[in-house]
């Protein structure tokens, strides 16, 4: 994944990524230890394996067969203070890997996705903290990029909402793993309010709310006064909120989404997207008057 340099883009590729990961300075021994993962003499070879190889701790001990590599990955993103999950049937599904692997190098570009679009986009006292990740067609990886997105600034301990504004094909329910009775749809038809944004356990600070039960008029609900009302509520009540949407190129719903959130990343699909459909997006968009803070080129 990388962000394309142009004047209207935010460059990734060779960009200090992920530098402002916190640490907790406690040892990754003494973590391993305290989570029942070594003993004190266990602790001990492993230092002295250390010493020998001139190692990391945490290598020297998988080297030994003490630890397994997930139980190192688990013990560094407590050193590092990351929430994280463990995925599975009933935990979020494999994808949502800013949780569940905040090491994984795709992660470590989110954060430098983050990092730049906190230098050159985000602005709450101007009112820039909506951002849309929109794309011009479909399966170019928008849900994944804002699913992830999401996860990384909610570990910079902002209060986050993903907001899944995409009726034609819905997905962070099944990312998350949430229940979608209620949702955008029924906060839009007035049948719920904010409250159908769920806050993730074990993910502080992050709460999705789901497209909900699929609407027959999707672009008509969007238009309504009520989904701006609804933005304006979850501004207030969130630091940044990131919206999934349709591809641009299909469907009229991400301009109105667009126009109402102000701001949009644009994801385009290496060596899939075609040069002038990302044209047309960025021309649809700004006609909407989205200002479009960045393209992602999305390579998987
Ligand atoms: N950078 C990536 N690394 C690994 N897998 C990815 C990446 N980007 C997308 N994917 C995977 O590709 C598939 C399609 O991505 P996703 O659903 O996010 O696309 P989309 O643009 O939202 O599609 P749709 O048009 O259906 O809404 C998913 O299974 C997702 O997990
Ligand atoms: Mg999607």
């Amino acid at each position: 994944m990388l962000l394309k340099p142009n004047e209207n883009v935010l460059p990734l590729e060779g960009s200090p990524a992920a530098r402002g990961i916190g640490h907790t300075g406690r040892h990754i021994g003494a973590i391993l230890m305290d989570e029942g993962k070594l003993t004190a003499s266990d602790a001990e070879q492993v230092l002295a394996r250390q010493r020998e190889l001139g190692w990391r701790f945490g290598e020297a001990a998988i080297e030994l067969n003490l630890i397994t590599d997930a139980d190192l990955r688990q013990a560094l993103a407590k050193q590092y203070e990351f929430p994280y999950l463990v995925s599975g049937p009933d935990g979020v599904a494999k994808e949502l890997i800013a949780a569940w692997d905040p090491f994984h190098p795709v992660v470590e570009e989110l954060r430098g996705v983050r990092t730049q679009l906190l230098i050159r986009w985000y602005n709450p006292e101007a009112g820039r903290r909506t951002l849309v990740v929109a794309s011009a067609s479909a399966r170019e990886g928008r849900s994944f990029v804002a699913a992830n997105l999401a996860v990384v600034f909610s570990q910079l301990g902002h209060r986050t909402l993903l907001m899944d504004a995409d009726f034609r094909a819905p997905r962070q329910q099944s990312i998350f793993n949430i229940p979608d009775r209620f949702g955008l749809s029924s906060a839009l038809s007035g049948r719920a309010d904010l409250s159908a944004a769920a806050p993730v356990t074990g993910l502080t600070g992050l709460a999705v709310m789901p497209a909900g039960p699929t609407p027959p008029n999707p672009l008509e609900l969007l238009s309504r006064g009520s989904f701006a009302a609804l933005l304006g509520r979850a501004q207030a009540e969130y630091d940044v909120i990131i919206v999934d949407t349709p591809p641009v190129n299909e469907y009229a719903d991400a301009h109105t989404i667009a126009y109402r959130a102000g701001d949009a990343l644009l994801v385009s699909r290496k060596d899939r997207t075609r040069l002038e459909d990302t044209e047309r997006a960025v021309r649809e968009l700004s006609d909407a008057t989205a200002r479009i803070v960045g393209t992602l080129v999305n390579a998987y």
